[in-house]
């Protein structure tokens, strides 16, 4: 099922939660709704479900308005952080329970209940009480009872947030299994940007209630539409330095930056972030820009190095035949991707 927002607005007395928010969601997607705590992810999904209606703007369910339709009505199945299951209920009781709602013969519910334990994987604990299970076993059977009434949308609001990093990988995967199995259209809550970008066909970014920008996950890192992007994702945070621009050229101090990035639109002396991901730094003594090491650190398989460039500690993987050392003087260039420039107050991308 398609979904279209159309400049929704969901204000609480004079707090705007949501704020002129317009986005379309292709059938069979999993769309991620990503930002800080507090932004508003939770408000708009409790729009999409009709736990709150908005302000202003319409929601369509393919080409029904369903801005004003009552949760039940809607076909959805939602998930929570909490499990919310019933304690005294067994998991093959927690599953039906929806059906049993919906009135459904007790023969085919419990056909229908088994499949879907079958497909998170939970079949070996039918009779279990959920204070039998792992949280992550918890959270299959709150997924399992959000599909089993076949909803056209399924709701996720950070479902993994109770679960340790170990699991929370795990299951992850195990959502984006589900629901490709499935191809129920998905709407997924998450402020962890590595799982955004680990599960999602697209991801919505948002700040203060507004839409930031609503790309592929790769898309939004290498091409943030402004500052906030740039550090919401990757992992280390995205490298920034005050600069001004002069010439169409980026000072840090009295040094130049490479040549290659040109700014030229910009009027001279305005201030502005280089922005600039780990991966993106050379290693070049034959480059005028000068650093000066702080130390190198083994990553996993990577050496990271930090430096001092423009008389802030940064960092980068580079590529060194000789062991860089404290204090030690380099060179510094940039590869053409990674690389960006922010207006320093509006956070809008120059380069
Ligand atoms: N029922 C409510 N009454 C008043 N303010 C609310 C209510 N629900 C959320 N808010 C406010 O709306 C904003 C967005 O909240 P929320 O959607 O829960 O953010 P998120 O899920 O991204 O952490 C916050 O400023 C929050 O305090
Ligand atoms: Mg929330």
């Amino acid at each position: 099922m398609k979904i279209r927002l159309e400049n929704i607005v969901k204000r609480f007395d004079d707090n705007t939660a949501v704020n002129d928010f317009s986005a379309e969601i292709e059938s069979g997607e999993l769309v991620t709704l990503l930002g800080p705590s507090g932004c508003g992810k939770s408000t708009m999904l409790n729009m999409l479900s009709g736990i709150l209606y908005p302000t202003e703007g319409k929601i369509y369910f393919d080409d029904d308005d369903v801005t004003y339709v009552s949760p039940e009505k809607r076909g959805i199945g939602l998930v929570f952080q909490n499990y919310a299951l019933y304690p005294h209920m067994t998991v093959l009781e927690n599953i039906c329970f929806p059906l049993e709602i919906k009135k459904v013969p007790k023969k085919e519910r419990i056909e229908r209940a088994k499949k879907m334990a079958q497909l998170v994987h939970v079949d070996g604990m039918l009779n279990r009480k959920p204070g039998q299970l792992s949280g992550g076993q918890q959270q299959r059977v709150a997924i399992a009872r959000a599909l089993v009434k076949e909803p056209r949308l399924l709701l996720l609001d950070e479902p993994l947030s109770n679960l340790d990093a170990r699991l929370r990988i795990e299951m992850r995967e195990e959502i984006r299994r589900i629901q490709l199995e499935t191809g129920v259209t998905t709407i997924f809550v998450t402020h962890d940007q590595e799982e955004a970008m680990s599960i999602s066909d697209h991801i919505i970014l948002m700040k203060l209630g507004v839409l930031q920008q609503y790309d592929k996950p790769q898309y939004l890192y290498d091409q943030p539409a402004n500052c906030f992007v740039a550090d919401f994702l990757g992992n280390p945070p995205i490298n920034k330095i005050e600069g001004v621009a002069k010439d169409g050229k980026v000072l840090l101090g009295d040094d130049e930056v490479d040549s290659t990035i040109r700014v030229d639109n910009v009027p001279d002396n305005t201030k502005v972030f280089l922005s600039f991901r780990a991966e993106s730094v050379i290693l070049d003594n034959a480059s005028p820009l000068k650093a000066k090491v702080v130390m190198t650190s083994v990553m996993g398989k990577e050496i990271i190095t930090s430096f001092i460039l423009g008389g802030k500690e940064v960092r980068g993987y580079m590529n060194s035949d000789v062991e860089l050392k404290r204090d030690q003087e380099i060179g510094i260039s940039f590869k053409k991707t990674g690389v960006f420039v922010f207006d320093f107050e509006s956070g809008e991308r120059y380069l």
